[in-house]
């Protein structure tokens, strides 16, 4: 191809030649060719917008468009918006106001937002979000983003807190800056160019035996394919989350129970891989039934998913207090129903990814995870290797919410590089991912309860059942976390609560911000409004009578000795709530279709691990040129672990957060700080940051001599601390390194104390709790079905605010995932495996959202902190369903309330 013929790119100023394939997607010869893996690819099909970028100023899909439409014009990528290395207005208002969080979405809406800011310098909101519209964020909940877009023209950088006050200080990402500029890498972002491909064949049908064929041959006969591995292949051949369940194997042998299950993985050359076409694949399906929904795992005739788990049961979890069957018989008033919801996927916008080499006897994995310790152990298992020698090293995490709690690439990326000796990769595509990793669990859950005639709750029993999916995965934690918290955030004398995990034909259902505890949100919030109806009370009124707080005894016994804030969440709602009333009331005066409601729904969620050891150690160490390095091993998948545990750290030792650099994860560097999940770090991650902070504080006072409450002070590698004696110094430059390039260590351990659950669910699952309670406002079109959620005020007690903005991050973008849960997120195995055809909300379905912090401290976290990763998500449906029985007078038993389920319930109830 002679030069004229060729691609003739100007990439951000700079001119390139292309000589490749004029048909290549723009995307990846970006990331590919050029290695600007600025540019996200999230979908590769048009749907999430994260690998825009401006093609002669106007925003395009890079992934659908052809290098050759390129060529010529001025291509611009996250990588051009800082001039010499001097961050954009854009880029200092998304740093200062927090709208990134994981990052993976960051670039695409930096470059919607720029092609509009180019156009129209001061945009209103509507005119934002109808430019960013094309780009999914899963994280943010979108509202920090367009109040970034809008303050764009006079924002500057947001100032690090200086020493002793990092706590409570709306500090900046610590790791924002690389987010912002393209600069951070996540799971396909830096594979060595060497590496080998690995690619998955995965079973297309539910259930089914099978038999290979000469898989020898067919390598042979495909030149660049260098193995094709099996089910033999694996030394061990089962994984899962619980050290006594391994029940998923890392390649099918001889059965697949899921559609979307590994079969066999093919590795060689990137080209040759791909070049297979599925028809090809040495295998020979023998179709069988499947058991596909919880009624018909648990029919009596039901064949069995696994074998030796009679009735498909994996799990059933309960707790018994009082006597709950008994005491209705003196309750005032009774209400009881169904609901149901389906599977949920968590649509991260970075599919899972990785690579993996084998160095000597040791195996290294990067790869994008929630749980580098669990990986570690995990993949020893699967290798009958040590866990010492397993390295996983931690990409940056576009997003996990739980779905990257469980293996995904680790253990084929990993069997590979060991038996082959060479760098294996390998990157999901958006179906792979969707159709192969775990789900929310569907649920079924029927619940009775009742109160007297002054609105006391008396008794709740209830029933919850979740299909759990072909293997176990996180099935154990919803059993039994489910009927800790199915009574809700309330004082109730009498209960009994059971959760049963099902298994079924359907991928494995897993962890998912909540596990379990959203859905029976929904069941509970239902049953206060019912009862507050049925005995003329105001909603807000009877929840705030029945609110547990410090003091009481929950449905476990546990007494709550402090930090239990629901009573204060909901005095903060009632003016909000009032409000609301009056308004809907105003509105619906008028004889529109259009009709106005408002909905509570309240929540509590045990921090951490239930009844188990759950325990963080953090270090810190300083060198001898006075560099402070936090070594943390809690991955921070967008939530801001990073920031927080710095802040932390900073104050317990008395320095500025800003001289604390972080390594993250690296199983070789840090100390085991469990997963990121439960919303734990904060609370346990936390509390070991501040004691190795303390730790290393005494030690630097030790050397210096000073006194206990000195000023700490540190200009490379001086040492200086002034106390009533005067001032002291030291050049740590004199001193020998002990631990590597550190001088001194301090260290921290947290285990929060719990105690094991007898017989009847009666102990201390959690240490401590979070509260929530949150007011939705709809407007519900009756003749449509459809539902605009139009405000959403979000009270949240966290015990104290380590950093307000990443505490309000996290709560709104719980809350839209929770709005995605209410009305517009269903999984269908084999129908929605991407984001054209799963919905998630986009920045047009955002309301108005207003959070309210309320701090009441936990002794045992830092400084008061407990978690709020997934009380954001718990307490949203249901109040969106709340306000929609306000607006209508139907109750929806079923999420997502789809438009024709709504409509269909209206005309019921028209009927009747
Ligand atoms: S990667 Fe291009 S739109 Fe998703
Ligand atoms: S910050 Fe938007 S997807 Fe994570």
């Amino acid at each position: 191809m002679s030069r004229e013929q060729r691609p003739q790119l100007l990439i951000n100023g700079r001119a390139y030649d292309y000589a490749g394939n004029p048909a290549k997607r723009l995307s990846d010869v970006l990331r590919d060719d050029l290695g600007l893996t600025g540019t996200k690819i999230g979908c590769n099909a048009g749907d999430c917008g994260a690998c825009t970028v401006l093609i002669d100023g106007k925003q395009v899909c890079s992934c659908l468009t052809a290098v050759a439409q390129a060529s010529g014009r001025a291509i611009t990528t996250v990588e051009g918006l800082a001039a010499n290395e001097i961050l954009s207005g854009l880029q200092r208002s998304f740093h200062r106001h927090g709208a990134a969080q994981c990052g993976i979405c960051t670039p695409g809406m930096l470059m919607a937002a720029a092609d509009l800011l180019a156009r129209n310098p001061q945009p209103d909101s509507n005119q934002v979000r109808d430019a960013l519209g094309g780009v999914l964020c899963r994280c943010t909940g979108y509202q920090k983003i367009v109040e970034a877009v809008l303050d764009a023209a006079g924002a500057e950088l947001a100032p690090l807190p200086a020493a002793g006050s990092a706590i409570g200080a709306r500090a900046p990402k610590v790791d924002g800056v690389a987010k912002l500029t393209g600069k951070e890498h996540y799971g396909a972002d830096a594979i060595p160019a060497d590496a080998l491909w690995l690619r998955v064949l995965r079973s297309p049908h539910h259930h089914a035996s099978f038999e290979l064929g000469d898989v020898e041959a067919f390598a042979a006969a495909h030149p660049g394919i260098e193995r094709v591995l099996r089910a033999r292949d694996v030394p061990s051949n089962g994984f899962g989350i619980y050290p006594h369940i391994k029940d998923q194997p890392v390649l099918a042998d001889g059965v697949v129970r899921f559609r979307g299950e590994a079969v066999l993985a093919l590795v060689g050359t990137r080209a040759a891989v791909e070049a297979v076409a599925e028809n090809e694949f040495p295998i020979r399906y023998t179709p069988l039934p499947p058991v596909m929904g919880i009624a018909a795992a648990a029919a009596p005739d039901a064949p069995l998913v696994q074998s030796g788990k009679p009735g498909n049961i994996l799990l059933d979890g309960r707790v018994k207090k009082g006597d709950a069957a008994a005491a209705f018989a003196g309750c005032a008033a009774v209400a009881e129903g169904s609901f149901e919801s389906g599977f949920v996927e968590h649509a991260y916008i970075e599919p899972e990814a990785g690579w993996a080499e084998r160095v000597g006897e040791r195996l290294e994995i990067h790869v994008t995870t929630q749980t580098p310790y669990m990986d570690r152990d995990e993949m020893a298992v699967v290798m009958k290797l040590k866990p010492d020698q397993i390295r996983i090293v931690p990409t940056a995490c576009g997003g996990g919410f739980g779905g990257k709690l469980d293996l995904s690439v680790q253990p084929l990326v990993g069997l590979a590089a060991w038996l082959l000796q060479k760098r294996v990769a390998c990157i999901y595509t958006r179906p792979e991912s969707m159709a192969s990793t775990t789900k929310r669990h569907p649920s079924q859950i029927r619940i009775k309860s009742g109160c007297d005639a002054h609105g006391r709750l008396i008794a709740i029993e209830t029933v919850a059942d979740f299909d759990t999916g072909a293997y176990a995965s996180w099935g154990p934690t919803v059993a039994t976390r489910v009927p800790i918290h199915a009574s809700g955030p309330y004082f109730v004398p009498n209960v009994t609560a059971r959760g049963r995990a099902y298994f079924t034909h359907c991928h494995p259902s897993g962890a998912f911000r909540g596990f379990g505890v959203p859905q029976g949100a929904i069941a509970h919030e239902a049953m206060m409004d019912e009862l507050a109806d049925k005995i003329a009370m105001d909603r807000l009124a009877f929840r705030r009578l029945n609110a547990l707080k410090a003091g009481d005894a929950t449905a476990t016994g546990q007494v709550l000795a402090h930090s239990a804030g629901m009573p204060q969440c909901l005095d903060a709602l009632k003016p909000h709530w009032d409000r609301a009333l009056a308004a809907c009331a105003e509105f619906n005066r008028g004889a529109t279709a259009k009709r106005r409601g408002a909905g509570l729904g309240c929540m509590w969620y045990g921090i951490g691990n239930t009844s188990l050891s759950n325990p963080s150690t953090m270090r810190i160490g300083i060198s001898a040129k006075g560099e402070l390095t936090l070594y943390n091993g809690a991955v921070d998948i967008g939530q801001g672990s990073n920031t927080i545990l710095t802040q932390i750290a900073a104050d317990a030792l008395g320095l500025p957060m800003g001289q604390l650099r972080i390594v993250m994860g690296d199983t070789d560097l840090t100390a085991d700080a469990g997963k990121t999940s439960a919303s734990r770090q904060t609370f346990v991650s936390g509390k070991a940051a501040e004691i190795a902070g303390r730790d290393l504080r005494r030690q630097l006072l030790d050397l210096l001599h000073a006194s206990a409450d000195a000023k700490l002070e540190l200009q490379g590698s001086l040492l200086k601390a002034r106390d009533a004696q005067g001032e002291h110094r030291c050049d740590l430059s004199l001193l020998p390194a002990r631990y590597g390039a550190d001088l001194l260590r301090g260290e921290g351990s947290f285990d929060p104390p719990t105690s094991p659950q007898d017989a009847d669910g009666q102990g201390v699952p959690y240490a401590s709790y979070a509260f929530a309670a949150q007011m939705a406002l709809v407007e519900v079109d009756c003749d449509l079905g459809t539902v605009k959620v139009l405000d959403i005020v979000a009270a949240h007690d966290v015990g104290c605010a380590i950093n307000p903005t990443q505490v309000e991050g996290q709560i709104q973008g719980g809350t839209i995932q929770g709005l995605g849960l209410a009305l517009m997120e269903e999984y269908l195995p084999g129908r929605t495996e991407n984001l054209h055809d799963y919905l998630i909300p986009t920045i047009g379905d955002v309301p108005n959202m207003q959070c309210i912090l309320i701090e009441d401290p936990e002794p045992l976290g830092p400084s008061g902190a407990k978690g709020v990763g997934e009380p954001g998500l718990i307490p949203t449906a249901p109040a969106i369903l709340g306000a929609i029985h306000h607006a209508t007078g139907v109750r929806m038993r079923r999420v997502p309330v789809l438009p024709h389920r709504l409509r269909a319930a209206l005309k019921q109830a028209e009927t009747e």
